[in-house]
């Protein structure tokens, strides 16, 4: 079995193992591509959530929270086109009865030519050294050459059929590509057709008199149809976004690798109204910023990379992916978007009100344009959980799993540990939680030797154990271990608050980000 392939699965079994994430509904067998979040998996999402809004809102004196309903008025999604363009283009295969996004599999198909591309860099950067130019490498090594044109113009003839909805070319392109069923290798492919990926439901308890509506497939149409109520009750003037995270829903043709790609899931998302004409300037600006938001929690400069859309949204005139190094591969992790005025305009066309901004500088009114940052709570969840998961080889030839989330994220931010269940260790620990708790998760642990116990928090993904022992009695000292080092110090129990602040708190991480 493929390397990639068994790291993913000790993601998905450390997850279950260990209080993140369990399937839904487990006793009655689960429900596909649905998952709840544990004891663990709450607080990590907690502070994955908070770690973006403190960032976002806090940190801004330009931006603004919301916190929109679920339910819109079906108009919404009229005006915001998603009855009408919100649609995957979906292929089956005859001999596998596999269903698949025909978008993804070219798209997996050129990513594979873009790999091949990639160890021929990565073999020559080897062979050169620091003298290696990969710039010119790139243009003008034969084979590296060729990989790059495939890639650039398979993706290319697929943006420009989908756009023009030229279905029967797309399935034409995976024909042409050889590409098979990624379960049996079958090419029997049945036509290439739409698929809207909302979900339906209705308001109201009489059949007559009940309403159609749609559960939101995006947080963000609750930011649109709110613009003017929180631009005049806010007193905002431009540029200024408004941010917001909550559920959406989606009713994705091929869910499938854990919580990448569900059918229920949390977005972070922040629009932000920009004069017309500054959004590429802002677009610029946001591209740059959440890069370096994801970059500050530490899990390697080399895991994430930009991803230009050849294929637009039919909102955006221009749109760039953050993508992550999953277990599986780059994929989009963050999404910018260069969403014009559409959304704004739309909604007053199919609401009749006005949705415009009055500039006093210009003196004049407008609808303005929108820089949208857009990233799903779960795929951030899965990021840094697949990213922290390691297994070390100890000095000593034993191994450990550790979990080196980072320590801002982490659920637990210490456990206390007495280092025997008596002689008032104990009593002494439980006076330390008592102090600790009112700003730190923490936890108690007796049970075990203490090595045990270590080795339990390192795969825990607590940063800080710290131990209790017959010296704490007499000198209020105690040893903190550090779970990514292992290294031990003493220090005064009074010191451990300021400690923890310094390492784990949300203050120290970003204020990286300046
Ligand atoms: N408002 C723009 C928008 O919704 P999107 O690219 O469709 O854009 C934004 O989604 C982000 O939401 C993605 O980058 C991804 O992180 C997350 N996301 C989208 N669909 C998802 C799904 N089915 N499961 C988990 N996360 C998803």
């Amino acid at each position: 079995m493929a390397k990639k392939e068994d790291t993913f699965k000790k993601v998905i079994s450390h997850a279950k193992e260990y209080g993140y994430i369990f399937g839904s509904s487990e006793i009655y067998d689960g429900l596909s591509a649905v998952y709840d979040y544990g004891q663990n998996g709450a607080e990590l999402k907690k502070n994955i959530r908070e770690y973006w809004w403190k960032s976002m809102v806090q940190m801004h004196e330009n931006i603004v929270g919301l916190d929109a309903s679920i339910f819109m008025h079906p108009t919404t999604w009229k005006a915001s086109g998603h009855v009408d363009a919100f649609n995957d283009p979906l292929i089956d295969n005859k001999d596998s009865k596999k269903r698949y996004r025909a978008d993804v599999l070219i798209e997996d198909h050129a990513e594979k030519i873009l790999q091949k591309a990639n160890k021929e860099i990565a073999k020559a950067k080897k062979r050169f050294g620091d003298d290696f130019d990969e710039e010119q490498f790139k243009t003008t090594n034969p084979r590296v050459v060729k990989y790059l044109a495939e890639n650039k113009a398979i993706l290319a003839r697929m943006g420009s059929s989908l756009e023009k909805e030229d279905l029967e070319d797309v399935k034409a392109l995976i024909e042409e590509l050889g590409i098979g069923c990624p379960e049996s290798g079958s090419k029997n492919w049945t036509d290439v057709r739409q698929f809207n990926l909302m979900f339906g439901t209705k308001l109201g308890a009489s059949a007559d008199s009940a309403m159609d509506l749609y559960l939101r497939p995006e947080t963000a149409q609750g930011i649109f149809v709110n613009f003017l109520n929180v631009q005049k009750t806010g007193r905002m003037k431009l540029p200024f976004g408004i941010a917001q995270t909550g559920k959406a829903f989606r009713n994705e043709i091929v869910a499938r690798q854990f919580i990448f790609r569900m059918r229920e899931f949390e977005q972070m998302e922040m629009q932000f109204f920009v004069r017309p004409g500054e959004d590429q300037k802002y677009y610029e600006y946001w591209k740059e910023t959440r890069l370096k938001w994801h970059m500050s929690l530490g899990l390697g400069e080399e895991n994430y990379r930009f991803h230009d859309h050849d294929k637009l949204a039919h909102y955006a005139n221009a749109a760039a992916d953050i993508e992550f190094n999953f277990p599986f591969g780059f994929k989009e992790l963050e999404g910018i978007h260069s969403r014009t005025d559409f959304d704004l305009k739309a909604h007053e066309e199919f609401s009749g009100k006005k949705l415009q901004y009055f500039d006093h500088e210009l003196n004049e009114n407008y609808v303005p344009y929108v820089v949208e940052t857009s990233v799903g709570l779960d795929r951030m969840f899965l990021a840094v959980f697949s990213k922290s998961l390691k297994e070390e080889t100890l000095e000593d030839g034993s191994s450990r799993t550790v979990l080196k989330l980072p320590a801002v994220l982490a659920p637990t931010k210490a456990a206390i540990l007495p280092l025997v269940k008596k002689d008032g260790l104990p009593e002494l620990a439980r006076e330390i939680i008592g102090e600790l708790k009112w700003n730190f998760n923490v936890a108690y642990d007796e049970k075990d030797a203490v090595g045990r116990r270590y080795r339990r928090q390192d795969a825990n993904g607590t940063p800080f154990c710290i131990t209790v022992d017959h010296q704490s009695l007499e000198d209020k000292t105690v040893t903190i271990r550090d779970r990514d080092t292992m290294e031990q110090e003493r220090v005064a129990i009074t010191d451990l608050e300021r400690i923890l602040e310094e390492k784990t708190s949300f203050k120290s991480w970003l204020t990286k980000l300046k």
